[in-house]
């Protein structure tokens, strides 16, 4: 059983990507638990947080080290991720030292209503991720643009080829996150 969270970049409560983020896990292969890495309530990160951590960002932390590998389903915001999702990944870098993310294996997609689904968004996610360490995956890359007859009223996938490709961004993502993870061998 490998323990993959995922992260929704968005903290809209009507989330396209949380769409997404559910239609990947419900695709994944077999022997996955997945988690929801909850980051609304973390304050905007500064420096003088890091010599007494609050008890929010500790947790936030300790849900990162909880699990084997991330998904990280983000919105695009001006070309970029939003700012929510940046100051979370603030948190996880510090304090120095112990950075969340080194060595953890992520996946990245992402879906907007813009033509480009959320490409520049993820290069940018993709740039961050390399400076703090996270082994990325490459391949399939999921830039979804939304629509809405897409995905049906009960959370499935309705559309073939975009069910194709969330599945196999699934099965990527899963095996990506067991190349990663260290066997434990008894002594
Ligand atoms: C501040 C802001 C900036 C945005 N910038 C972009 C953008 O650069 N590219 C894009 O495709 N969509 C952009 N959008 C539209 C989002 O893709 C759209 O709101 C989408 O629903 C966000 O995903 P979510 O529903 O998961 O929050 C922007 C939206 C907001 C609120």
């Amino acid at each position: 059983m490998v323990r993959i969270g995922y992260i929704v970049g968005s903290l809209s409560s009507r989330s396209i990507n949380r769409v997404v983020a559910h239609a990947i896990t419900r695709l994944a292969p077999p022997g996955v638990e997945f988690v929801e890495l909850e980051y609304s309530q973390l304050p905007v990160y500064t420096p003088d947080a890091d010599s007494d951590y609050p008890a929010v960002a500790r947790q936030w932390k300790a849900d990162l080290a909880s699990v084997d590998g991330v998904i990280i389903v983000t919105a695009e915001y001006l070309r970029s991720i939003p700012g929510a999702l940046k100051n979370a990944l603030d948190w996880s870098s510090r304090p120095w030292g112990t950075n969340s993310f080194d060595g953890k294996p992520v996946a990245i997609a992402g879906v907007s209503p813009g033509s480009i689904g959320t490409a520049a968004a993820q290069q940018h996610l993709r740039a961050i991720l390399g400076h703090m360490n996270a082994p990325t995956l490459g391949q399939p890359e999921v830039f979804l643009r939304f629509n809405a007859t897409d995905f049906g009223p009960d959370g499935r996938v309705a559309n073939p080829a975009t069910e194709k490709l969330l599945s196999r961004f699934a099965e990527a993502a899963v095996a990506h996150v067991r190349l990663h993870t260290p066997v434990t061998v008894d002594a």
